[in-house]
């Protein structure tokens, strides 16, 4: 299988990489910096390319997927927060966590989808992330991107079934990489990198529409969002007025 695997310098891009190293696939790993790509790639057991480009120069970033050709699989993982804080979100960053988090991933789908199309066939990969589901005054500009994802993951599914091609929405909480370990506050559930893409890994194999977990902060985080507004408002303005 030939998969595409975005942020896979780091995290849980760098992990599903060495989850899909076997001898019958193909990676080609993505993300900004060089080093730390061909430093995975040395100690991976299979045929694999590196593309060490910005996701946000899209003019780039779609040369070097049209450069690609066919493939499988996709893996849409790169993305960023922008720290916890209560202070407005500078218009500059709002828009480098918007580029990245979500416009990058239609730069690159836009030359991927017709050659799915054509090959009737492929799996597009989402990841999102439970912050999707309710956003926390903290973190407006991160969890806006990926509730908006979850739209585009759900309308490019509808659209594109009756070609054959998967789309698999993958929504975790917290797992312990780079990203989180920047994080100031506890993260209830938090899981290891490992077991958190082991369980990514199996979504992807049964070909999961929607896969939100672990299960427990899931069905927490559910319960909330249908508490009636003003309860709702008032249990996350306790929890915020605890985390900052
Ligand atoms: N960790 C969690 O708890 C958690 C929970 C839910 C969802 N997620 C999502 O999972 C994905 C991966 O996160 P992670 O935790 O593995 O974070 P991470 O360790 O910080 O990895 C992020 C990856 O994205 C790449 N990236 C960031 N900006 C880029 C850019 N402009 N161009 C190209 N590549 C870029 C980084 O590579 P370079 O720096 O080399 O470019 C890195 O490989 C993100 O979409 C995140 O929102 C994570």
């Amino acid at each position: 299988m030939k998969i595409l695997i975005t942020g896979a310098s780091s995290g849980i891009g760098a992990s599903l990489a060495r989850h899909y190293a076997r001898p019958e696939n193909h990676l080609i790993l993505l993300a900004r910096d060089k080093n730390r790509l061909q430093e995975l790639q040395n100690t991976l057991a299979c045929e694999t390319d590196i593309i060490d480009v910005d996701v946000c120069d899209f003019e780039l970033l779609q040369e070097k997927i049209k450069e690609i050709g066919s493939i499988d699989m996709v893996i849409l993982n790169a993305g960023i927060s922008v720290g916890h804080s209560l202070e407005v979100t500078p218009f500059d960053d709002f828009k480098r966590l918007y580029d990245t988090n979500l416009l990058s991933y239609h730069a690159i789908l836009e030359p991927l989808l017709p050659k799915f199309k054509e090959q009737r066939g492929g799996t597009i990969v989402f990841i999102s992330s439970l912050a999707s589901i309710i956003t926390m005054p903290s973190s407006v500009a991160y969890s806006s991107s990926k509730r908006a994802l979850n739209a585009y993951a759900e309308g490019t599914r509808y659209k594109y079934r009756a070609y054959g091609i998967d789309v698999v929405n993958i929504l975790p909480g917290f797992i312990d990489t780079p990203l989180t370990q920047k994080n100031g506050f506890s993260m209830p559930f938090l899981m290891s990198l490992e077991e958190g893409s082991k369980r990514i890994v199996k979504a992807i194999e049964k070909k999961k529409r929607i896969y939100a977990f672990p299960l427990r902060f899931y069905m927490l985080i559910k319960a909330i969002d249908m508490l009636p507004h003003s309860l709702k408002e008032r249990l996350i303005s306790k929890i915020t007025s605890k985390k900052i």
